[in-house]
């Protein structure tokens, strides 16, 4: 069975969906950057071990990198999962966990790296958003797509609502591209895109607004 960690910031609702998904593998810890992230009580009612590197407590990002990643490796996982974790890595970090690292994005990359995706979303008039799962490379929010969900952006929408529909999608890729990954799935191409072993095909196309025929 694999073993993975989470790093979370804040509430935690893709971990928890992780959590709750039962896939096969073992959680072996929760790691935050911040004490009071909501998450980790959350982790702790699931029985799972937590532990918090507040990057407050170290001089600078590559000390803070060290510390975490004294951390993880504690754990010995074969996939490190970021969840909502809100500090920039450093490229030793990312490369020491080449292949071994995901992410969960709030947009359709490489559309709207880095913060505030869905009000940005909402002020470039964009029709469809999303969000993606891919493996984390040293440039920020670049790396090997592995699963993208696509929502309509409604004329009604508000950052709040457009947020809350592509969450719920979060929480379905991520734990299916975990799925892949415990099924040892997931190959990275020497083009640096990823391939799903025996995919089932692309999904329906989504046009919005409504196409009128
Ligand atoms: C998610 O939207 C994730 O894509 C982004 O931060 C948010 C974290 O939410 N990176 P949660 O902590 O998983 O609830």
């Amino acid at each position: 069975m694999k073993n993975i960690v989470i790093l979370i910031s804040g509430r935690g609702s893709n971990m928890q969906a992780i959590l709750e998904a039962r896939l096969p593998l073992t959680v072996a810890a929760v790691i935050s950057n911040d004490p009071k992230a909501g998450g980790l009580a959350t982790a702790q009612k699931h029985g799972i071990a937590t532990r918090v590197v507040d990057h407050r407590a170290h001089a600078n990002r590559a000390a803070f990198d060290t510390a975490l990643s004294t951390e993880i490796d504690a754990f010995k996982p074969d996939l490190v999962v970021l969840a909502g974790f809100m500090r920039i890595l450093t490229g030793d970090f990312v490369n020491r966990y080449r292949g071994r690292l995901i992410n969960i994005h709030p947009s359709l990359l490489p559309s709207f790296t880095g913060l505030d995706t869905h009000r940005r979303a909402l002020e470039a008039g964009v029709k469809v958003h999303g969000c993606t799962v891919h493996f984390v490379t040293p440039e920020l929010d670049h790396g090997p797509i592995i699963i993208q969900a696509a929502v309509a952006v409604l004329e009604s929408d508000s950052e709040v609502t457009l947020a809350a529909r592509v969450l719920a999608e979060e929480h379905r890729i991520y734990s299916q591209a975990l799925r892949w990954f415990c099924d040892g799935r997931l190959e990275i191409t020497p083009q640096g895109t990823v391939t799903i072993l025996a995919a089932r095909g692309a999904g329906g196309a989504l046009a919005s607004p409504a196409l009128d025929s």
